[in-house]
Order: C-alpha cells, then sequence, then structure tokens
C-alpha cells in the first residue's frame, strides 16, 4: 500500500522520460503581409559553456542588443560575454504563422558539420527547441541519415503570435525539464495550470513529457503606445526591457510595478538617427519621458506613446492613489488597476530632418 502510493506519487508529480512527440505551436493569427510578425521567444540552454556572440551566429540574430534586453542584461554587455553550460538564455525572434503554425520570419540556418547527426543537431545543439522529424520537414529531407557536410539547414523554432484567454501574449518555448509539473512550469512563469494543458493540447498533467517544448504564455506590460506607432504593439514580459524608437527609447517591464511598462530615454547612439528626436512631454515644464511627479495622491508620468519616422511621442498620463469614498463599494475594484486618465497627447511636431542620415 505505501509502495503503491509512493510509485502513484512519482508518476503523478514528475514527467516521464519518453521521447516527445511532433510539437510545434498552433498558430492562426493573419500574419499576412510580409512585414507583420510577432515577438516570439525560446528558452535555450547551450550544452557547453558559451558566448553570446556564438549564440548570436547560432540563431542568426542580427541584433546583439535585442538579445541583451530579452534577457535583461545591460546594453554594454559585451558580445564575449560567457554563458555557463546550464544557464537559460532567452532567444528573441520574429514570429509569423503559416499554415495554422508558428514559425520564424527569418529561421536560424545551421550549416552541417563532420560528425552531426540530426538528432545531435536537435537535441545538442538546439537543445530540444526542435524535434529531428520538424527539422526533416521543414527542410523535406527524405533520409534523416543522409545529410550531407555543409548543407544549410533552416530550424524551425517553436512560436506563436495567437492571444491567451483573449488577451496579447508572448509564447515562450520552454523545454521541458525532466523532473517539472505542469504546476510547477505554471507557477514559475505566471500562469495557471489548466491555460498550459489547454493551450498545450494535454488532457491531464500526467501527459507532460520530458524534454517536450512547451507552450507558455508570458504576460506582458500595459503600455500607452499608439496603434499607429511603429512598434505597435510593443509587447514586453516581466524582468525585462526593450530598446524601441531607434534604439533612443529604453521600456523595462516589471510585474511589481503594476505591469505598467516603465520608458526613459536609453541614452544610446540612435540606429536610424544622427541624434535622437525630443523626448520632453510639452504642456508640463522640465518633464522629460520617464518622469514622474506626484502632487500629494494624484501622479503624472511623461510616458512613451510610440514613434514615426520623425518624432518621439509622448503622453502625460495620470494616475492616482486617492483614498475614494466608502459610500460606493464598486469604485473600490476600479482601484486595483493602474487607471491612467488621458490629459493630451503630444505630438512634438519638431522637423527633424536634418537629422536623418541620408
Ligand atoms: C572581451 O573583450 C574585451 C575587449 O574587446 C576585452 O577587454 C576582454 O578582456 C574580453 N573578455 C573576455 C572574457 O574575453
Ligand atoms: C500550406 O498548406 C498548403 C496546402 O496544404 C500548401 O499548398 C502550402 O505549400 C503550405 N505552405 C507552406 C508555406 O508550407
Ligand atoms: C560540446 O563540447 C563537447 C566536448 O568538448 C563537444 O564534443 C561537443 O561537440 C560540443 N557540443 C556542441 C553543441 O558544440
Ligand atoms: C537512409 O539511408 C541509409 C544510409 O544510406 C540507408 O541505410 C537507409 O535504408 C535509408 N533509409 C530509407 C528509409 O531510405
Ligand atoms: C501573477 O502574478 C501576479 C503578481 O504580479 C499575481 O497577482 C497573480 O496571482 C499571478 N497569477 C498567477 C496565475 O500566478
Ligand atoms: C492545434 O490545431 C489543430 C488543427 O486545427 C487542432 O486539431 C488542435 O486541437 C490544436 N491544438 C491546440 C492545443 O489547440
Ligand atoms: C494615435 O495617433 C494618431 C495620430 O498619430 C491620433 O490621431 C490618435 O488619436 C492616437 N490614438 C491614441 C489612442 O492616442
Ligand atoms: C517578475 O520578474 C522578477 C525578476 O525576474 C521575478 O522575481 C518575479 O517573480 C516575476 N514576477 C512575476 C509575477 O512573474
Ligand atoms: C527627468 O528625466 C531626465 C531624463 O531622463 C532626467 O535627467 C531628470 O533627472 C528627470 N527629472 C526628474 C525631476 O525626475
Ligand atoms: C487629485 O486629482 C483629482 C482629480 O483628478 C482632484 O479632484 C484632487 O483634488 C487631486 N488631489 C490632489 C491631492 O491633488
Ligand atoms: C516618413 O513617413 C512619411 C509618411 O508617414 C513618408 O512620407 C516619408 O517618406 C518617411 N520618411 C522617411 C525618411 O522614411
Ligand atoms: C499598484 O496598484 C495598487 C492597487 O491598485 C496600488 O496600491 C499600488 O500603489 C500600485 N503600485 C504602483 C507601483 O503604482
Amino acid at each position: 500500500m505505501g509502495f503503491a502510493k509512493v510509485v502513484l506519487t512519482v508518476f503523478v508529480l514528475y514527467a516521464a522520460a519518453i521521447t516527445p512527440p511532433i510539437h510545434s505551436f498552433n498558430c492562426t493569427t493573419s500574419t499576412t503581409t510580409t512585414t507583420t510578425s510577432c515577438n516570439g521567444l525560446v528558452g535555450y540552454i547551450s550544452p557547453n559553456s558559451t558566448t553570446l556572440s556564438s549564440i548570436t551566429s547560432l540563431f542568426g540574430i542580427t541584433s546583439l542588443l535585442s538579445l541583451l534586453a530579452s534577457n535583461n542584461l545591460p546594453p554594454s554587455t559585451l558580445p564575449n560575454h560567457t554563458l555557463s553550460a546550464s544557464q537559460t538564455i532567452n532567444i528573441p525572434f520574429p514570429c509569423i504563422c503559416v499554415n495554422g503554425t508558428g514559425i520564424p520570419k527569418d529561421p536560424p540556418l545551421y550549416t552541417v558539420v563532420s560528425g552531426d547527426t540530426l538528432d545531435h543537431i536537435a537535441t545538442k545543439v538546439f537543445s530540444g527547441l526542435v524535434t529531428i522529424d520538424q527539422i526533416q520537414a521543414f527542410n523535406m529531407i527524405v533520409n534523416a541519415s543522409l545529410i550531407q557536410i555543409g548543407q544549410e539547414l533552416k530550424i524551425p523554432l517553436p512560436c506563436s503570435c495567437d492571444k491567451v484567454n483573449g488577451e496579447t501574449a508572448v509564447h515562450y518555448g520552454h523545454v521541458v525539464a525532466s523532473g517539472s509539473s505542469v504546476a510547477g512550469i505554471a507557477q514559475q512563469f505566471n500562469t495557471t495550470e489548466d491555460t498550459l494543458l489547454k493551450l498545450n493540447g494535454l488532457a491531464s498533467p500526467k501527459d507532460l513529457l520530458a524534454g517536450a517544448v512547451l507552450d507558455v504564455p508570458l504576460k506582458v506590460c500595459t503600455s500607452m503606445v499608439n496603434s499607429t506607432s511603429l512598434d505597435y504593439p510593443l509587447l514586453v514580459t516581466n524582468g525585462t526591457y526593450t530598446l524601441t524608437a531607434g534604439n533612443c527609447v529604453m521600456c523595462n517591464c516589471d510585474a511589481s510595478n503594476n505591469w505598467t511598462l516603465q520608458c526613459k530615454s536609453s541614452q544610446l547612439n540612435s540606429s536610424i538617427w544622427t541624434t535622437c528626436p525630443s523626448m520632453q512631454c510639452q504642456g508640463a515644464e522640465n518633464s522629460y519621458l520617464g518622469n514622474t511627479t506626484s502632487s500629494g495622491c494624484n501622479r503624472t508620468t511623461c510616458a512613451y506613446a510610440g514613434y514615426t519616422n520623425q518624432t518621439i511621442l509622448t503622453i502625460l498620463a495620470q494616475d492616482s492613489t486617492c483614498p475614494v469614498s466608502n459610500n460606493n463599494n464598486a469604485s473600490k475594484f476600479n482601484l486595483q488597476g493602474w487607471s491612467w486618465s488621458f490629459i493630451l497627447i503630444l505630438v512634438q511636431l519638431v522637423l527633424l530632418c536634418h537629422h536623418f542620415i541620408h
């Protein structure tokens, strides 16, 4: 009896070490034009100690800054920064939906070296983020044991652009470690067991397999970015930052700050302008992006509202922690969220054409 109970517990709590089935993420959002894509993200664990520059070349990441931002490493981090073998590094990439499945807009290209097998490439080089079958199908390889040295393979990293429970999220590809449980993963990533089961087509937590790539939806910070902005929608997950508006603006997402995106000048050189456009909020003296002024329980923030090819848009947003009168219980609930009230939108109409690199 006692023994049976122990065995049962082991089966319920721990994922079995069985070869996982083919798994890619469902993705049905329309990303039909060549320009639309969403933020894909996977957790990579290098089999050996490695450097950031090796990671950027393995995954074909064009911007080291985007890799740093996804991992909350300072923008000044050098490419020779080393990572240990057991460390998880977040790999950001643009994702599109094709035939109901999410794939990278520009899949990483891996060149086969002497001694490689598809199994080694899938399970070791790409730490199980893809399966042999996925690489084989994606590259139309007839016989998996016949790959040539120098052959280029496109790696179909899993991703999705779909909303989850009606909310925009970043879908994170998480390789299930042996011994983990659905409940534990849900807790680790601030989601629910139910959401994980549904999203991954699992009937029960017992169906979780070690080595499978789980689609984990990550909540993003709310922002004031205008839908007409070039970086809309700006999706930043908890504990990370992003550089936007040609690297002029740095935005942090911190769950403990009511899941509200906090943006300020990055003080970095711009990738699109010779100098960054003004980030001053007009109508508020000496108020620049990220500045907050408090008046009693009222607080006004000069927030980021997006960018165009000529300007950085700002908005004066107000929130309040003023106590509400007790005669209306409903109004107490309204205080739960971060209620912004728009005062004005400021589009800095400074002509910055002369700032452009021709
Ligand atoms: C990384 O490169 C910088 C200069 O490029 C050098 O000063 C530093 O010693 C290098 N660090 C490591 C760990 O190789
Ligand atoms: C999508 O599916 C259709 C029909 O099955 C097929 O003809 C087409 O080649 C597929 N597209 C891609 C990019 O795989
Ligand atoms: C990791 O290091 C081992 C031993 O140095 C080597 O055989 C293996 O190919 C390396 N793996 C990768 C993916 O580079
Ligand atoms: C794949 O190639 C290997 C080596 O040439 C061969 O032994 C095997 O029969 C082939 N498999 C199929 C399914 O053609
Ligand atoms: C997610 O984190 C927030 C705190 O930011 C917490 O209030 C909430 O309960 C968590 N949700 C889940 C599903 O764990
Ligand atoms: C993914 O899409 C397929 C085909 O539409 C569907 O059969 C399957 O149930 C979907 N899986 C999940 C987990 O929603
Ligand atoms: C977004 O920007 C456009 C013009 O750039 C403006 O007309 C519109 O009111 C803005 N929307 C919001 C929600 O601020
Ligand atoms: C947000 O990230 C921080 C730091 O990475 C972490 O300590 C915290 O638990 C996370 N909160 C949620 C709700 O995910
Ligand atoms: C406003 O923001 C600017 C630029 O980020 C900073 O230099 C300044 O100290 C801030 N002022 C206040 C009052 O926070
Ligand atoms: C806060 O703002 C509200 C209106 O938004 C105003 O009625 C109230 O007097 C303000 N409180 C303080 C302390 O400034
Ligand atoms: C900026 O955008 C406007 C329209 O939105 C366009 O007419 C103009 O050519 C663009 N300028 C540059 C330098 O891309
Ligand atoms: C977050 O919201 C709660 C309740 O609405 C409020 O008490 C708290 O001060 C807010 N935190 C921040 C950092 O604004």
